[in-house]
């Protein structure tokens, strides 16, 4: 992708800095666009490593997004150290894989603090800053997960369908501010996330990269939704207006009902543990 020389010097938070998207995004945007990348994730050292790789400028910073006090507290010093955020890429989320009726409320509460209320806040915090402005673009990364439901990730689901619901409501009420919001959704991405799930047929699997790219395809023109790969669009905005009797027997026939539910659980181990460990932290 062409460097765009009206990135350059600009400002960016990125959120899962040292996860696959996050990180080759912050790469991105800090050597290929030469912005001033804030780094946010849960591991000081990790992010220290994914940022001594990054040949820019960033600021590292061990952050749990669902910690309100401290993501204001994090934008305060982004715009003390960078000058105006313009940019607030969202990417941050955990997807932990359970029967909806076996899931831990800690770990209930968990995602929803992750991957719903997080990003309703820092829209909140960062959206006031930039209105004030009469500048800024806010990425969403929801999901295909956020038009289609999914058994075994059904709190999940439900923080991606929140995702695109409330940042399109944000945007009819951003309309004219001359700040923007937008959604990104991925469908599956090769990462840490989605370790020992089965492949859907007809549903390329894409690299964080490919993700991270789209991400900066949206700034460069900001548009509300994309897709990752494009071809899902079709697929989970004409999917979700198939009536609900017909979608889940199609769903049902073609086995992607439950297809979640039959992930390797014993390569996600390592990822699941950690995200319930997360989720005990708090309590
Ligand atoms: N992986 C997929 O198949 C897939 C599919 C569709 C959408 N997505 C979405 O894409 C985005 C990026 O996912 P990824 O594939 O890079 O996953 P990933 O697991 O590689 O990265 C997520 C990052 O978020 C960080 N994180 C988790 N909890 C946090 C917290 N409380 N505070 C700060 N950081 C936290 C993790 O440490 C990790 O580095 C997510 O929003 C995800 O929901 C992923």
């Amino acid at each position: 992708m062409a460097t765009n020389a009206s990135f350059a010097g600009k400002t960016a938070i990125v959120t899962g800095a040292t996860g696959g998207v996050g990180s080759a995004l912050a790469k991105k945007l800090a050597e290929d666009e030469r912005m001033k990348v804030a780094m946010a994730d849960l591991d000081q050292e990790k992010l220290d490593q994914v940022a001594a790789g990054i040949n820019g400028e960033t600021l590292p910073k061990a952050l749990d997004v669902s910690d309100r006090d401290a993501y204001t507290a994090l934008m305060d010093e982004v715009e003390g150290k960078f000058g105006p955020l313009d940019y607030l890429c969202n990417v941050a989320a955990i997807m932990p894989i359970n029967d909806f009726d076996a899931e831990d409320d800690a770990l209930t509460h968990k995602i929803i603090a992750v991957n719903l209320e997080a990003v309703i806040h820092s829209t909140k915090e960062a959206a006031r800053r930039m209105k004030a402005r009469g500048s800024g673009h806010i990425i969403n990364v929801a999901s295909g997960a956020g038009w289609l439901a999914g058994g075994g990730v059904a709190t999940y689901v439900g923080t991606k369908f929140g995702v695109v619901g409330y940042s399109e409501s944000v945007e009819l009420e951003l309309q004219g501010s001359g700040v923007h919001i937008s959604v990104v959704a991925p469908a599956v991405i090769k990462s840490e996330m989605s370790a020992g799930l089965k492949d859907v047929r007809g549903v390329r699997a894409v690299e964080p990269w490919e993700v991270a790219d789209a991400i900066i395809g949206v700034m460069r023109k900001p548009k509300f939704a994309t897709f990752v790969p494009r071809a899902i669009g079709a697929m989970s905005l004409g999917f979700s207006a198939v009536p609900y009797r017909l979608r889940h027997k199609l769903m049902s026939l073609s086995k992607t009902d439950k297809l979640l539910l039959d992930a390797d659980r014993s390569a996600r181990k390592e990822y699941e543990e950690r995200v319930a460990a997360s989720a005990r932290d708090d309590e």
